[in-house]
Order: structure tokens, then C-alpha cells, then sequence
């Protein structure tokens, strides 16, 4: 083994909260390398999440990788709900006194981070096989990883695990200690993005007899739309007319005329998943975003509660290193914890509200069509869904 490369924070994953960490840090003059198991391209060719909270927003402002979001991200001020053949809008700008969300995709924003990163010189090493965390409950930590024969190491004084659900970072925290709660959707999201003009300014969350469908977007001339669709589903099964013809169905009349179909140009089916794991620190290990806690897409709230997570994380880490207060960090996993679970309710609710389960009965039915009717006759019942789809504060 060559001898070991040393920094302050070892982080594990490229995806957005690995990079947004990294990037926050070296602006506070803290030294971080990111271990990324797969390619730059890898990574920038994943079509994901499309909706940013404000604090999301603030964030990328503070990381100085805004400009290309300001400039062309969108500013929501509603969302709309098609039920019962008619579309009814959430007006989130007036009942939270003025928040909104910025639509602006995360394949995007992840290129962004990359090229702050390259900017600031920062270590982001690609193709990292093998990474491992070493003695996390000791207070030097250090990190493997393997590049063809060589094994290298990094040491550091905190390892974060931004590696996403299927990584290593919770897996070694010991089994006895992590509790993990989960819920597994009978159904998953056949999503195509397609180089058209979206059908609406606004989203359009949509649920129907033949099952949940999602008018979304990536700016005026790239729609992303889902459908449900079976778990054991593939795209195979869905050529592009099917799909189009389907979400049609799916949506108010005047909605479906006014859809403007085209070639898919990306086409992916993705399960839904409510998982949580607990605690969100083991000595100096540090868990964040879909490490720690996978939410169903219904709520937009995957990479928003990654993105929280990061903010306690980057506070915490700052304070630790200005001011050796480490009462940010002694905090974090509770801190983070509490809001993310907050995101696991409304994401739930929202998947429960608009989505066919296959084994439910009238009275489920009737139970969903009630609380969209009690959601639309009252105020406080939107401001609800308004304050949460806009997220709760830090
Ligand atoms: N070693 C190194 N890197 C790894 C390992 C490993 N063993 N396992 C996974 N990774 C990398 C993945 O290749 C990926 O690039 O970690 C990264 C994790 O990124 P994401 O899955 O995007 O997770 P995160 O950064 O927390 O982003 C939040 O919010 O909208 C949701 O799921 C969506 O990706 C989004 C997430
Ligand atoms: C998306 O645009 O991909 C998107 C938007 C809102 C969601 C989920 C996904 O709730």
C-alpha cells in the first residue's frame, strides 16, 4: 500500500450530498476527499429528482453554484391535483406567505457541483472499488479503497456516508445498533422524459381509477411523466405510444387533448420505498441523504431530505473545526432525524392519497376520495400540503 493520503473529512459517494458537503467545506477552508465508486459519466447520466425546496435553493446559493439554477430553474408557486376529471390547484405561494419551489433537475445540479469542485481543485476520485471504513468508533478514522491492484488509504478525522442506499457506509455501522424501518409500495413509477413542451406550467399530480400518473418537467421544451405501474413491470412492455396512451387516460380530458407526445428519450421504471435507518452517526461515521432514508418520489422529498441532512452536517462540521463546539455534531443524527421523518410522513400520505393499491377495497377507496374532497373544501388542509411541499424549515 502507498502511503496514506490524509484530509479532515473522508467522504463516501458523488452524488448530490456527497458533492454539495464537499464543496460547502473547502469554501470554510475544510479539506475533504470524496470516494465515488462509479464513473463522473455514470453518475451524470442518472435522470432524477426535479423539484428543490428554498432551503435546497439557499444552499446551492451558499455553495456558490447557482448561477445556471438561477438562470434557468423555474419558480413554482402551485402545484396542481387532477381527481374526478377536474384539476384543482395548491396555491403554495399564498398559503405559506410566500414560499415557493424551484424545478430544476437534479442530473443538472449534480454537473454543477461537479464543475465547482473542478474549480476549487477539490478530490473527487472516481472508479474507488472496495471502499471500506475503518475503526469509524475510533477517533482516527480512515478509509480503503482499491484502483485495479493498488489498495490506498485516506485518513481522516470523520467519514461521511453519502453513498447512497445500496452503499457501505450503514452497513458498517454493527447490525445490533442500527434500528431500520421500511415500507416496500406493491407498484412502482414508469417515468419517461421526452423533448416536448410540458402540458403545464405547473405540475400536475394526477390519481385515477387506472392508477397514479405525474405531469412534470425539466424547463419549457423537456417534460419528465410518470405512470404506476406493476412492481414486476418493464419497459419493455411500454412502447412509447402505450405509455402516452395511458397517461392520457389517466388525466382530466382538456388535460390529455392539451398533451403534446413525442419520442422518449429516457425510460425507467423505479420502485417506491419508505426506509429510515437509526442512528444517523456511529462514532465518527456520519450518514446522510438515501444512506440513511429513502422516501416514495410522491412528495418530491428524496433529494430535499438529503440536502437537509447535509445542512446540519455542514454547520456542525464548521463549528467542530472554527470553534471546537461539537455540539452541532453531538446533535446531528436526532436533528436530522426529526426531519426527515417529517418527510417520511407527508411523502406517505401523499403516495397513500394518490395512488391504486391493487388490495383495496371500497372502503379505501371512498376513504381517498373523501380526504381529497376535505383537502380542497379546506383552508388549513392545504396549507398543510402546501407548507410541507415546500418544505419545513432547517
Ligand atoms: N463506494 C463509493 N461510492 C458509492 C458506493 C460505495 N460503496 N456505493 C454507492 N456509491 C455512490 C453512488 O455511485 C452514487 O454516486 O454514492 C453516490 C450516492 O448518490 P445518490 O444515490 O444520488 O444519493 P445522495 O447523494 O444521497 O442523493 C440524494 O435524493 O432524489 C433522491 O435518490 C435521489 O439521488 C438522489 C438522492
Ligand atoms: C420529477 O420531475 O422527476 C418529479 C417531480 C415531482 C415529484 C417526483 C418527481 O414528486
Amino acid at each position: 500500500m502507498t502511503s496514506p493520503q490524509r484530509t479532515q473529512v473522508g467522504i463516501i459517494g458523488a452524488g448530490p450530498s456527497g458533492l454539495l458537503l464537499s464543496q460547502l467545506l473547502h469554501l470554510k477552508g475544510i479539506e475533504t476527499v470524496v470516494l465515488e465508486k462509479r464513473s463522473r459519466e455514470y453518475v451524470l447520466g442518472r435522470i432524477r429528482a426535479g423539484v428543490l425546496e428554498q432551503g435546497f435553493v439557499d444552499l446551492m446559493r451558499e455553495a456558490q453554484v447557482s448561477e445556471r439554477m438561477d438562470a434557468q430553474g423555474e419558480l413554482h408557486a402551485g402545484v396542481e391535483i387532477a381527481f374526478g376529471g377536474g384539476r384543482h390547484r395548491i396555491d403554495l405561494e399564498g398559503l405559506t406567505g410566500g414560499k415557493t419551489v424551484m424545478v430544476y433537475g437534479q442530473t443538472e445540479l449534480t454537473k454543477d457541483l461537479y464543475e465547482a469542485r473542478d474549480r476549487l481543485g477539490g478530490t473527487v476520485i472516481h472508479n474507488a472499488e472496495d471502499v471500506t471504513p475503518h475503526d469509524i468508533a475510533s477517533d482516527a478514522p480512515y478509509l480503503t479503497y482499491r484502483r485495479g491492484d493498488e489498495i490506498l488509504r485516506v485518513d481522516c478525522n470523520f467519514i461521511i456516508g453519502c453513498d447512497g442506499f445500496h452503499g457501505v457506509s450503514r452497513k458498517s455501522i454493527p447490525a445490533d445498533r442500527l434500528k431500520q424501518f421500511e415500507r416496500i409500495y406493491p407498484f412502482g413509477w414508469l417515468g419517461v422524459l421526452s423533448r416536448t413542451p410540458p402540458v403545464s406550467d405547473e405540475l400536475i399530480y394526477a390519481t385515477h381509477e387506472r392508477g397514479f400518473a405525474l405531469c412534470s418537467l425539466r424547463s419549457r421544451v423537456l417534460s419528465r411523466y410518470y405512470v404506476q405501474c406493476p412492481l414486476d413491470d418493464s419497459v419493455d412492455n411500454w412502447p412509447d405510444e402505450r405509455f402516452w396512451e395511458e397517461l392520457k387516460a389517466r388525466l382530466p380530458g382538456d388535460t390529455s387533448e392539451a398533451l403534446v407526445t413525442g419520442q422518449s428519450i429516457e425510460k425507467s421504471i423505479a420502485p417506491l420505498r419508505s426506509f429510515v435507518a437509526e442512528p444517523m452517526r456511529w462514532g465518527q461515521l456520519f450518514l446522510a441523504g438515501d444512506a440513511a432514508h429513502i422516501v416514495p418520489p410522491t412528495g418530491a422529498k428524496g433529494l430535499n431530505s438529503a440536502a437537509s441532512d447535509i445542512y446540519y452536517l455542514y454547520h456542525a462540521l464548521n463549528a467542530h473545526y472554527q470553534k471546537g463546539d461539537d455540539d452541532g455534531l453531538n446533535a446531528y443524527s436526532g436533528r436530522a432525524l426529526a426531519r426527515v421523518w417529517k418527510a417520511q410522513r407527508f411523502s406517505w400520505w401523499m403516495t397513500n392519497l394518490l395512488h391504486r393499491f391493487p388490495d383495496s377495497g371500497d372502503f379505501d377507496a371512498r376513504m381517498q376520495r373523501t380526504d381529497l374532497e376535505y383537502l380542497f373544501s379546506s383552508k388549513a388542509a392545504k396549507a398543510s400540503l402546501a407548507e410541507n411541499y415546500v418544505g419545513l424549515p432547517y
